[in-house]
């Protein structure tokens, strides 16, 4: 099959009301990426390098994001939607082309899992003219009847231009079609718009090709992967299985999940076997993890590469640019960006590390703060191999601390420290013996009179 050439025809022209939303439905996400991208990911996996976007709704806001998720595919736009089979005539340009295989997708069905597809398209190489993805709902209500008579497919009906009867059949199609290329075009252009809702159906192909003899099948896909998404509530139920596919995936792939459905994962989540994840983490899009890692509860990840043995958290928030490198350590309340944390360095307790190097094995206080903006630009901090920085001090950037480099706590460093030296940033300490005392005899004094001239008053 792999040498039949393959074009995905993703329909994305909706407007997605439902959704009550100024985004286009398709571009909502799951898991981090646009519906829509899911869905061009599927195709791919199933080996389309054709594809065809088809948009309306949004055209402009649906080319530039299309421009970032699938900078291959071929925008068409169907300024009108008089229908399903209309909007796939819209790339009649890429079906022209004349490809072995015409894979119809829907933008929003997130879920769709290329093996469905590549069940259909095997079913093209075997000859069948049209494969339709059928799938059993538990409620039915809504979508296409499939009718079958002596075991072959001969027509989908509309929920709306059902009989009674057929109202009861409990397979439906999901939405998506494999149509051999050779026919796919003469088949399109033969549907009319003679129904309840007067648009040109896609569906109608099945009919038009049975009665053409030519061969038309039904698969059967899950119920999840066929599911469409029409409102928020839908998008979240296509989030939550989603992340428990991925959650399973992780957990078989050697990765323990203490608390697997509070641990949520983005489309491009990479994390290595025998790393532990404690409960409530998120990731954010952008992570990866090697072996062996430890994240502890709370955290919040993205964008981070996090190398071996690493340990973070509990309640560490790692942006876009941190890189950790072997064992490490970022621990409770300290944020990281765009900073580099060299092989076992610490950063352990309430800290902002951002636009920095922490050199290998240096020491981090508690409380300290890279000063890396001042309001109109980003500076740089560098903290070299095996420095220490005592808690609660300021580096106010550009700045370097050498190798070796000793920071007395609470000090703001504005100027460079070499290797191996010492550097205090505050105040000399002064302690006068006795003056507390004499201060708290003043006080309490100051208040009894002020007390007694009140109650005079009255
Ligand atoms: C369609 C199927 C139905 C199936 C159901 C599965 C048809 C005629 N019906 O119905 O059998 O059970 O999906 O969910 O195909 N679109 C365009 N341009 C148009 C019309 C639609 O781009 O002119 C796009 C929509 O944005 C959407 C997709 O095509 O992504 C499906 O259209 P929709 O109106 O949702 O079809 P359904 O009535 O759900
Ligand atoms: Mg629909």
């Amino acid at each position: 099959m792999s040498q039949r050439s393959c074009l995905s025809v993703i329909l994305a022209a909706g407007e997605g009301t439902r959704m009550k939303s100024a985004l286009p439905k398709v571009l909502h996400q799951v898991a981090g990426l646009p519906m829509v991208a899911h869905v061009v990911k599927a195709a791919e996996a199933a080996g389309a390098s054709g594809l065809a976007l088809v948009i309306g709704h949004g055209a402009d806001e649906m080319r530039k994001a299309a421009a970032r998720f699938a900078p291959k595919a071929e925008t068409f736009e169907q300024e009108k939607r008089l229908g399903t089979a209309h909007a796939v005539i819209a790339a009649r340009a890429a079906i022209s082309r004349g490809y072995d295989d015409v894979l119809v997708m829907f933008g929003d069905t997130p879920l769709i899992d290329a093996d469905a597809l590549t069940v259909a398209r095997r079913r093209l190489a075997e000859g069948a003219a049209v494969v339709v993805i059928g799938f059993r709902p538990p409620n039915p209500a809504g979508y296409g009847r499939l009718i079958e008579k002596d075991g072959k497919l001969t027509a989908i009906r509309e929920e709306k231009d059902c009989s009674e009867e057929e109202k009861k059949i409990g397979f439906c199609n999901a939405g998506m079609m494999a149509v051999a290329g050779a026919h796919a075009l003469k088949l399109l252009d033969a549907v009319g718009n003679k129904n309840a809702k007067g648009e040109y159906y896609l569906t109608d192909i099945v009919e038009i090709a049975s009665a053409q003899n030519l061969d038309v099948v039904a698969t059967e896909a899950s119920f999840e992967s066929a599911l469409g998404i029409n409102n928020r509530v839908e998008l979240a139920q296509a989030e939550a299985i989603w992340q428990q596919r991925r959650r399973y995936d992780a957990m078989l792939s050697g990765v323990t999940l203490i608390a697997p459905e509070t641990v949520f994962f983005s489309h491009d989540t990479e994390i290595g076997a025998d790393t532990i994840v404690e409960p409530n983490v998120w990731f954010g899009p952008g992570v990866r993890i090697a072996s062996g890692a430890k994240i502890h509860a709370f955290s919040h990840i993205e964008g981070a590469t996090i190398a071996s043995n690493c340990d973070v958290g509990p309640f560490a928030r790692l942006r876009p640019g941190a890189d950790l490198r072997n064992k490490a350590k970022v621990g409770n309340f300290c944020e990281v960006k765009q900073a580099v944390i060299e092989d076992g360095a610490k950063v352990n307790h309430l800290t902002y590390i951002g636009d920095a190097r922490v050199g290998a094995g240096a020491n981090i206080g508690a409380g300290t703060i890279t000063c890396n903006y001042d309001g109109y630009s980003k500076f740089f901090t560098d903290i070299g191999e095996g420095a220490f920085i005592g808690s609660n001090s300021s580096l106010v950037a550009p700045v370097t601390i050498g190798n070796g480099g000793y920071i007395a706590s609470g000090s703001v460093i504005t100027e460079s420290v070499p290797d191996d030296a010492l550097a205090f940033g505050r105040a000399r300490q002064k302690t006068i013996p006795g003056k507390g005392k004499e201060l708290r005899e003043r006080f309490a004094s100051a208040a009894a009179a002020k007390k007694k001239a009140a109650g005079a008053d009255h």
